[in-house]
């Protein structure tokens, strides 16, 4: 069976490293080849990892010649199944599905990895309303278990059922969930990590110190603030929005030190700067 993944940044690459370490045939479709080379590098050194720690038994080489690249949509023909991960910006997502609604026949299934805008909304510009469905996987993709199957107002039970059954066949933990701003993660997410930044900023507690509340006194895995540098600001940024518009409350209105981060290019790990530093 062949999948093709549209945006090979974090989360692209990460969703078609694990279709491919479940024996997947797997295309990786992106707008610049030096991307794709990029995301190719990250799949290699994140296969060969797992494979270290024998997380995974097969060569890494033989998983990555499952995955093919290119530039052009028209790859992703004789897909079954196709995974959108490109940015987080509605009217971009929807030329694609508009473009891709042309290429495939009605019996192809348009997934979205979007992480708050409205399926509903995503699957209202193709002609196949019933087979766009959320699929949002978590970062890092290939050690996260969750994946958010979420139905839009027209999406059909079948459609969900499919999406569901093979996250279960990736050995994911599926969860249903309606057609709602930031879906379930995010809307308990976000705001985690908004009012972490706003602490931030008050001067409550400083980056390092704010982490460790959370992780010694939360026992979360991470803290909030090094999560953030992990999911991108811009991401944080773009779902806070999201929120903030379609729930229409104030309180998940942008930390103005985020905004000013993201305006400034400090990104988190994927420009070597957020509220720490990294080495490239
Ligand atoms: N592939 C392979 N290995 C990876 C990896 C990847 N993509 N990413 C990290 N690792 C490795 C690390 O390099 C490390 O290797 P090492 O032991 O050789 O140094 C190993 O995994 C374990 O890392 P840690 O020692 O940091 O151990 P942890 O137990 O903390 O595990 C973690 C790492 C799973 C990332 C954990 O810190 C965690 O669960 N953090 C929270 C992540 C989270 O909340 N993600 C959700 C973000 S929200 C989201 O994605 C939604 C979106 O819409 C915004």
């Amino acid at each position: 069976m062949k999948i093709a993944v549209f945006g090979s940044g974090t989360m692209g690459s990460g969703i078609a490293q694990v279709f491919a370490t479940y024996g997947y045939q797997v295309v990786m479709i992106d707008v610049d080849k030096k991307i794709l080379e990029n995301a190719l590098n990250n799949i290699r050194k994140s296969l060969n990892k797992l494979y270290d720690k024998k997380a995974i038994k097969e060569d890494p080489e033989t998983i990555i010649s499952r995955i093919s690249t290119g530039e052009d949509p028209g790859y992703s023909s004789g897909a079954e199944l196709i995974i959108e991960a490109i940015v987080e910006k509605e009217e971009m997502k929807i030329d694609l599905f508009k473009k891709l609604d042309r290429i495939h026949g009605r019996n192809v299934i348009f997934a979205t990895n979007t992480s708050s805008i409205s399926i509903t909304k995503l699957a209202s510009a193709t002609s196949r309303p019933e087979k766009v469905v959320g699929m949002h996987f978590f970062n890092p993709v290939p050690l996260m278990k969750l994946v958010e199957v979420v139905k839009g107002e027209r999406t059909s039970d079948e459609t969900v059922n499919y999406v569901y059954d093979l996250a279960k066949k990736l050995e994911k933990i599926p969860v249903k969930t309606q057609d709602y701003p930031g879906f379930v993660a995010n809307r308990i997410l976000m705001p985690l990590i908004n009012e972490a930044i706003l602490s931030l900023s008050e001067g409550v507690a400083g980056p390092e110190d704010i982490d460790l509340v959370a992780k010694y006194g939360l026992n979360h895995p991470m803290g909030p603030l090094e999560l953030a540098d992990l999911i991108g600001l811009d991401v944080c940024l773009d779902i806070m929005n999201v929120l903030y518009k379609d729930l229409g409350d104030p309180k998940y209105s942008p930390a103005p030190l985020l905004k000013r981060m993201v305006a400034a290019g400090k990104l988190g790990r994927k420009t070597g700067e957020g509220f720490y530093k990294y080495n490239k």
